[in-house]
């Protein structure tokens, strides 16, 4: 019988992911409501938040009684199924990618098509070039193909066995769907806290935005989502949303309790020119630190 590694690590995202929010979370969490039923983020990403309130609830700090994942993003959705149901076989996988990682293997595995792959070997596929391409970007051409080229790394960790394990422990029992955001409002009941992270208003017009699904995520899905949020307002449902800090969407939230946050990010296509830059965090309810 092979030994499974120990798994009492904090989890913590093991993807590389546009806007993820570990670098946020010291200045989130304290936001956290103090009760509540249900969990759902239906932006999960690297599930940065998510990893954070487990371990919370490890230490008898939350409480809470289940969980829904939901992207619309379907490799990635697939790749935390196969983390939570099946990651000794995707660990196999993932070595086999790490011994034969090079430049030719890594467009032959790209340019494999997804319909074709098992869920597992499309999970294995789906880390390997996440942790492989240029800047873990996940972009897709209109067919809905992967198109990152390789990045630059002499040595890229494409993998963590304890960090892989801890992540299936902490994914026990959790419901994890590829939905449209606009699917919540089939879900959330009165009691539910729900963490929105959606793909961030530009910050002008002109600057640059990361695609992560063929369908773009523009002014009128910020509109819709906003008037979610009001819907989930209604139901009585506890709920935290981030986003830029920019006029249009200090206005969509203008009746919610709206916190300024400083997050070190790219402000434009150059990733060298990083600044800090104001972000909002928006409640429904009054936090125990405001
Ligand atoms: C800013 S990222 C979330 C980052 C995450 N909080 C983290 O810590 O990594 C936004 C996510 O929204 C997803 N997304 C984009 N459009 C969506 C839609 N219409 N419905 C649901 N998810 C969507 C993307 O696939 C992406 O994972």
């Amino acid at each position: 019988m092979t030994a499974v590694p120990p798994t009492s690590i904090t989890p913590k995202p093991f993807l590389k992911w546009a806007g993820g929010k570990t670098q946020l979370l010291s200045q989130i969490a304290p936001h956290f409501p103090a009760a509540f039923n249900r969990y759902s983020e239906p932006f999960t990403g690297s599930a940065a938040v998510y990893w954070h309130l487990y371990s919370l609830r490890e230490q008898d700090r939350a409480q809470f009684t289940s969980v829904r994942l939901a992207d619309s993003n379907a490799e990635l959705v697939n790749c935390y199924q196969v983390v939570r149901d099946d990651v000794a076989t995707l660990i196999k996988k993932l070595t086999k990618h790490r011994q034969q990682h090079q430049k030719d293997y890594y467009y032959h595995i790209r340019a494999q098509q997804v319909a074709d792959l098992s869920p597992v070997d499309r999970a294995a596929r789906f880390i390997y070039l996440n942790k492989t391409c240029y800047n873990g970007l996940y972009r897709v051409n209109r067919a809905g193909q992967f198109n990152v080229p390789m990045g630059r790394y002499q040595n890229p960790a494409i993998f963590d066995t304890t960090a892989l394990h801890s992540a299936s422990r902490t994914l026990q029992g959790v419901e994890i769907v590829q939905a449209d955001f606009r699917e919540l409002l089939d879900w959330a009941q009165c009691g539910d806290f729900i963490y929105f992270d959606p793909p961030y208003a530009p910050l002008s017009p002109t600057a640059s935005f990361t695609s992560y699904t063929p369908h773009p995520f523009g002014q009128r899905e910020q509109q819709e989502l906003a008037d979610i949020y009001r819907e989930l307002n209604r139901r009585g449902c506890l709920l935290m949303l981030s986003n830029s800090w920019t006029p249009t969407i200090l206005d969509l939230y203008s009746d919610f309790h709206c916190l300024e946050l400083k997050a070190s990010r790219a402000i434009n296509s150059k990733a060298d020119n990083r600044g800090r830059v104001s972000e909002v965090l928006v409640m429904n309810y009054q936090s125990l630190c405001s």
